[in-house]
Parts: structure tokens; C-alpha cells; sequence
């Protein structure tokens, strides 16, 4: 995304033109005739070829020539048109590199305007399989294909900002939610370990203990993570724990919630099992995280 955001420099009032007519064009056209983007922009047809060969050169746009000639947006271009709106209202002053990679998202560090270290979530719904995303997400409905990993990604980006706000006004121990646009999310920056890597912990019990606690605080907020397990903690040095990786979560009242935070909860109690000897029931974790 450093290159990207080095791009986006160079590109004009027209290119965005250009890459806003695409992506409206796009809500309708796997591929967008280049005949309708130079209509709607009232261009000349060689002006507007002229600009997607430009921005062809950067990689935000490819090209299709079988029926006729037409162009779609790449992630590239996608991400370019979330950065530019990020960097417009004045929320990101200065990228910087990647920190993680999700199985559907990309996390670079970043700073705000006033130095505020954040992380910059890019979903990448369906990167790794459709059949898993429709599996874990209830909110994808059936029929989708490769080319859909746009506006599921930018629902995905969407919810997890929605469930933060919540979780984090109501005391949940999870980043703090700062802007959203498309499929990108900014969040506070998280100091620490993602607690599959800790290969120690001095007080195991407390942490688990504080992960509990959290649970159950979102369970009274009317909400289950539905993925968690030891690649969403992070473990901070204070000690402190931080729920990440919301978008599948569902609400309390969904019929699915009991079996997805028994799995939530299987998925941690195994964990500390497995690493730290510490043996807790599942059905009496269970009772502490649900009873008022
Ligand atoms: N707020 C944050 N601060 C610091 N690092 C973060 C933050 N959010 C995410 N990360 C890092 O990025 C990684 C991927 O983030 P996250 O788990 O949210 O994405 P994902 O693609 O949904 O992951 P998964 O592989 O679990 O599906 C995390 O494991 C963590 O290392
Ligand atoms: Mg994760």
C-alpha cells in the first residue's frame, strides 16, 4: 500500500474521474465499456482510453477485449479510491508497513493527522474461499462469486466499525473504532502480542480470566465474537487483553449465538489447556459468561 499511496500523488482530476465512473459502472458491469465511462464523463473516447491506459500502467484498472473494450477497478484500484478518501478527511497523515495478514484482510500502521498511531484494516472478503466465507458469515447470501469480494468486503468493514462503536462505548476491551470508508477500516493501534505467539505468560489464570471478563461483557451488550479463539487476543505488557477481528460477530438473539460462543469458548478453554495446564469446565464458563 506504500507504493499506492505514492501513486495516488500522481494521479490527476481526471484519473479519479475515471476511477469513480468504474466503480459506479461496476455495480452493473463485470467489465465497463469504455464507451459508456467516456459518455458519462462527457470525454472523448481517446481521451478516456488515454487515462485508463495510464492508469492500466499503475494497476488500478485491467482490461477485458473479448466483446468489446472495457475496463473493471483491480484491489488496487479499489484501495486507491478508500486511501484518497482517508487521506481527504484528514485521518491518515503517513502510512506505514504492513503488520498483519488475515486470512481475509490486510492490517498496515499508520498515523493520523495529530501522530496517533492507528492500524488500517483492508478486508479481503473471499481471498482464500467463497464456500468458507458463506460458511462463517451469515450475512453473505448465496450465489456470490469472485468478483463480489468488493461489496462484501466493504459490508464486512462496515460491520466490524458498527460492533466496535458498541463494544468499545460500552467497555470491551477491542480497538477503538476511528473511520471506515469502503472496505477499510481504521482503528486504534493495538501494543502487543497475538496471544497464539506469547510463548509465555508469568500469570496464564488472570489472562484468561480478563478474556472471560470481556466475553461476557460483550454477551451484555447482546453480542458474540462467533471466531474467537488464540489468533484474535492480543496480549498487552500491562497486563491487558484486546478482542480483535469482529465482522462475523451476531447478536445474542440470533438462534446460531449459543453454539457459536460455545465454540468460542471451547476454542479457549483448549487453548489454555494446551499451553498452561489450566483446566476450566466448558459448561461452567459457559453459565459465568451468559448469567447477569
Ligand atoms: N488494532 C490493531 N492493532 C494492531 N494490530 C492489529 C490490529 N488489528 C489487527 N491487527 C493485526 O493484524 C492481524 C489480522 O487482523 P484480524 O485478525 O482482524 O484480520 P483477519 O484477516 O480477519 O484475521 P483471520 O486470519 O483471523 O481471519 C492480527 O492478527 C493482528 O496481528
Ligand atoms: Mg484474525
Amino acid at each position: 500500500m506504500k507504493w499506492l499511496a505514492r501513486i495516488l500523488h500522481n494521479l490527476n482530476t481526471d484519473d479519479y474521474k475515471v476511477l469513480y465512473a468504474l466503480e459506479n459502472g461496476m455495480k452493473t458491469h463485470e467489465f465497463v465499456p469504455v464507451d459508456l465511462i467516456a459518455c458519462y464523463l462527457s470525454l472523448r473516447k481517446e481521451r478516456a482510453l488515454s487515462i485508463l491506459k495510464r492508469l492500466h500502467e499503475f494497476k488500478l484498472v485491467v482490461r477485458q477485449i473479448t466483446n468489446y473494450v472495457g475496463y473493471r477497478l483491480t484491489v488496487h484500484g479499489y484501495d486507491a479510491l478508500a486511501l484518497k478518501a482517508l487521506a481527504e478527511s484528514g485521518v491518515i497523515e503517513f502510512f506505514g508497513s504492513k503488520i498483519g495478514v488475515g486470512k481475509e484482510s490486510d492490517v498496515y500502521e499508520a498515523l493520523t493527522s495529530s501522530g496517533r498511531r492507528v492500524a488500517v484494516k483492508a478486508h479481503r472478503i473471499g481471498r482464500t474461499s467463497f464456500t468458507h466465507v458463506r460458511r462463517v458469515r451469515n450475512y453473505v447470501k448465496r450465489g456470490v462469486t469472485r468478483s463480489s469480494w468488493f461489496p462484501i468486503s466493504c459490508k464486512s468493514a462496515e460491520r466490524e466499525y458498527i460492533v466496535l462503536k458498541k463494544l468499545y462505548s460500552n467497555g470491551v476491551a477491542v480497538p477503538e473504532p476511528v473511520y471506515w470508508n469502503r472496505h477499510i477500516l481504521v482503528m486504534s493501534f493495538i501494543e502487543g502480542e497475538e496471544l497464539v505467539n506469547c510463548k509465555f505468560l508469568p500469570e496464564p489464570y488472570d489472562i484468561l480470566e480478563l478474556i472471560l471478563e470481556n466475553v461476557k461483557l460483550a454477551y451484555q451488550c447482546g453480542i458474540v465474537h462467533g471466531d474467537l479463539s488464540e489468533y484474535n487476543v492480543v496480549v498487552s505488557p500491562e497486563p491487558a487483553v484486546f478482542l480483535i477481528d469482529w465482522p462475523q460477530y451476531v447478536l445474542v438473539a440470533n438462534a446460531s449465538s449459543r453454539y457459536l460462543l460455545e465454540r468460542d469458548l471451547h476454542n479457549l478453554i483448549s487453548f489454555f489447556k494446551r499451553k498452561f495446564g489450566i483446566k476450566l469446565s466448558l459448561s461452567e464458563t459457559l453459565e459465568y459468561v451468559t448469567e447477569n
